[in-house]
Parts: structure tokens; C-alpha cells; sequence
């Protein structure tokens, strides 16, 4: 139940107006709470150091307070102040992808509420390069505790629209730079165990990282919210989720659309309103059904800007089932088989 206003102030993406800059980082130093375009998704942004703050974002989102946030930064020179006992590695790491969509886990320094980290020892920390976040980063002068701008297990925002149908009246002020470029979050690489470990395939391609530390593995895909011991406490199943139920088709090219038609005509023989998630070049194969159908594009990028955003319209379009398949587990195909197996609750239509 909406019980405030929402302000949306509209932003330029590439040279973001000051005045507005300076409205929001002034309720970001109130305690409030700001959402901000990034290059990957919107970001839900807190003042990190406050604890309340803080807390707000996990009571705006229906977030469990178990699932620990990234905080954002502008320049290296705040990462002490966030973090302690920092590897030559994140340096590094950060020299090569700082601005950019990759976040890293290193331990937490105890400037840091708990809270922001979910209690746990360790803290994730990113610099975005989004115009709009950095001038706001900088204008707050803060570490900025930003999750994904949407409530809690559902589709990411990558636009101010699905921000304001998430939060509309539960958080104070949304800048409105357009859509994100990525449209994925940020890749998530864990430093403080002996070997770096992927936590979260995304913008930052595992083969791009594979040339800083060539033998680089993905933490198990297969996390289960009964699970033990898990690396990364909100990366369960059930996330990135439209309202529809998700189908995801794995197999050979030639298999894939033929499994995935016979499918939807047995759903519409059941009663149900059908939806496909398609490359560009697939969606003629389906035109003949009498079933909702949103182009993704043709490249892997364009399926990346476009994912959260196509779940998003076909749950508008009142669909009970959304059919799609996998683009392949190489460069962003890889955080986009992540995010289809989360939407689908971990389960794979094998064909
Ligand atoms: O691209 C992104 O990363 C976006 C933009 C806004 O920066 N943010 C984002 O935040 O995707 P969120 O909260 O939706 O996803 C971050 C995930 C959490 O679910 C959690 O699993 C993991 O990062 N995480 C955060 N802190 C962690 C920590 N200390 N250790 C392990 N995983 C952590
Ligand atoms: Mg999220």
C-alpha cells in the first residue's frame, strides 16, 4: 500500500542536470532513499553508513534481511573506508573494470552497519559508470548501498516505469535516465577465499575475467534455499521472477522451436494465455499461434538490454506461461542462462 509520494525527476543519461544531482544526494544524505539508473540496472540507493537507512531499503524491497547489498563507491580511494585487508588482486581488478559491471566481495571494514552485509564478515563493492550514478555518488560524497531497483524475487528494473511499479510510494525520489544499457547486474566475484570464485555471471564476461585468473570457476548453479553453506545468501531460486510461469527450453537448434510449439499448443488446449521470449530471428516460427510474443533482438546484448524489460510486458500482457530458451553459456549468454534458471525456479525442459 503506497504511503508516501514518489518523486520522479527526469535526468539526462549523459550530462546529468546538477541541480537535480544535488536534490537527490541531498535526500540520500537524509536517510532517504534514491533510485538511479546504472549501466546495468537501477540501483536502489542508501546512505551505507547509515544503518537505518540501510534498513529502509530492506523494508521498501520485502527483502530478507539475509540477503546482503552491494555498496557503491566513486573513487578507489573510498574503498578502505568500506573494506579491509584488500588483496593486490581487487586492485588489480579494479584498475581494469572500475567504472564497470563488476563487483567484488572482500572483507567488510567495521565502518560498515552489519546490516548492509546481512550480518555476514564480508562486504560486495562496486563503481558503476552510468553518468547519472557516478555524479550522484560523488555529490553524496557516501558509500551508497544500492541493490536492484525492484521488490524483492522479481525481474530487475531497467527502467524508471517498472521502478515506479515496484516502489511507487515506498521510496522517495527515482531519477529517470532512460533505460540501462547492460540490462544484466554486475558480475560478482568473491576475493576472500583462497581462490576467487564467480558468485554471479553479468556484465563482465567470465572469458574477459579468465585473463586475469585463468582458472576461474562459477560457483555451483544449482543453489537451493535448503541449501548449506551457500556462497552468496540472495542468490536463490525463485529471483528475476515475471508472474507468469516461466518454461526453459534447453537443446539443439533444430529441436528447441518444434519442443517448444507442441508445448505451447498443449497450454493453450488447457485454458492458458501463452507467452514466447524470442531472438529476432524465431519469431516468424511462431506467428501462426494465437500466443503473446516479445522480440528480444538479435544479438546477445540486445537479449541483454532486453530481458527484465520483455518479462515484464508479457506479465502486462496477462500471460500465464512464458516459453524461452537458453542463449548458449559463452560471453553474456552465460548471465542470461542465470537469470532464465532463477526465473524458471531451477528447471530445465530438456529436449
Ligand atoms: O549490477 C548490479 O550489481 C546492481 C546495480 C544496482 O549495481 N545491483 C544488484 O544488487 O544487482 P542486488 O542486491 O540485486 O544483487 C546483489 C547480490 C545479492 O543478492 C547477494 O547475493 C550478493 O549480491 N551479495 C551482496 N553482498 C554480498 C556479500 N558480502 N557476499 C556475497 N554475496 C553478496
Ligand atoms: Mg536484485
Amino acid at each position: 500500500m503506497p504511503d508516501f509520494t514518489t518523486r520522479v525527476l527526469p535526468i539526462s543519461p549523459d550530462s546529468p542536470q546538477p541541480e537535480s544531482i544535488r536534490e537527490a544526494a541531498s535526500i540520500l544524505a537524509g536517510g532517504g532513499l534514491v533510485a538511479f539508473p546504472t549501466e546495468t540496472v537501477y540501483g536502489l540507493g542508501a546512505n551505507a553508513l547509515d544503518a537505518q537507512a540501510v534498513a529502509r531499503i530492506f523494508a521498501a524491497k520485502g527483502r530478507p534481511a539475509s540477503d546482503p547489498i552491494i555498496v557503491h563507491l566513486y573513487d578507489l580511494a573510498q574503498l578502505p573506508t568500506v573494506a579491509v585487508n584488500i588483496p593486490d588482486l581487487a586492485y588489480e581488478l579494479a584498475q581494469q573494470f572500475w567504472p564497470g559491471p563488476l563487483t567484488l566481495v572482500l572483507q567488510r571494514n567495521d565502518n560498515l552497519p552489519a546490516n548492509v552485509s546481512a550480518g555476514m564478515a564480508t562486504v560486495a563493492v562496486r563503481m558503476p559508470s552510468h553518468p547519472v550514478a557516478v555524479a550522484l555518488l560523488r555529490a553524496a560524497d557516501l558509500p551508497i548501498a544500492a541493490p536492484s531497483a525492484n521488490r524483492f524475487a522479481r525481474p530487475s528494473a531497467t527502467t524508471a516505469a517498472h521502478v515506479l511499479e515496484d516502489l511507487a510510494g515506498r521510496i522517495d525520489c527515482i531519477l529517470d535516465g532512460g533505460a540501462t544499457v547492460i540490462g544484466v547486474e554486475s558480475t560478482i566475484l568473491n576475493l576472500t577465499k583462497d581462490q576467487p570464485v564467480l558468485l554471479r555471471p553479468g556484465g563482465i564476461t567470465m572469458e574477459t575475467l579468465r585473463n586475469i585468473i585463468p582458472d576461474l570457476q562459477l560457483v555451483s548453479k544449482h543453489l537451493h534455499e535448503d541449501e548449506q553453506g551457500i556462497e552468496a545468501p540472495g542468490m536463490l531460486y525463485k529471483h528475476y521472477s515475471p508472474r507468469a510461469e516461466l518454461q526453459l527450453f534447453n537443446g539443439a537448434a533444430d529441436v528447441l522451436l518444434p519442443a517448444m510449439r507442441i508445448r505451447a499448443i498443449e497450454q493453450i488446449e488447457r485454458g492458458k494465455r501463452v507467452g514466447f521470449l524470442l531472438p529476432d530471428s524465431e519469431v516468424a516460427s511462431v506467428s501462426d499461434l494465437p500466443v503473446e510474443t516479445v522480440n528480444l533482438g538479435a544479438t546477445e546484448s540486445e537479449v541483454s538490454h532486453n530481458l527484465f524489460s520483455a518479462m515484464r510486458s508479457l506479465d502486462q500482457a496477462g500471460v500465464d506461461v512464458i516459453l524461452v530458451h537458453g542463449f548458449g553459456q559463452s560471453g553474456l549468454g552465460l548471465a542470461l542462462w542465470d537469470r532464465l534458471l532463477r526465473a524458471a525456479e531451477g528447471h530445465i525442459i530438456e529436449v
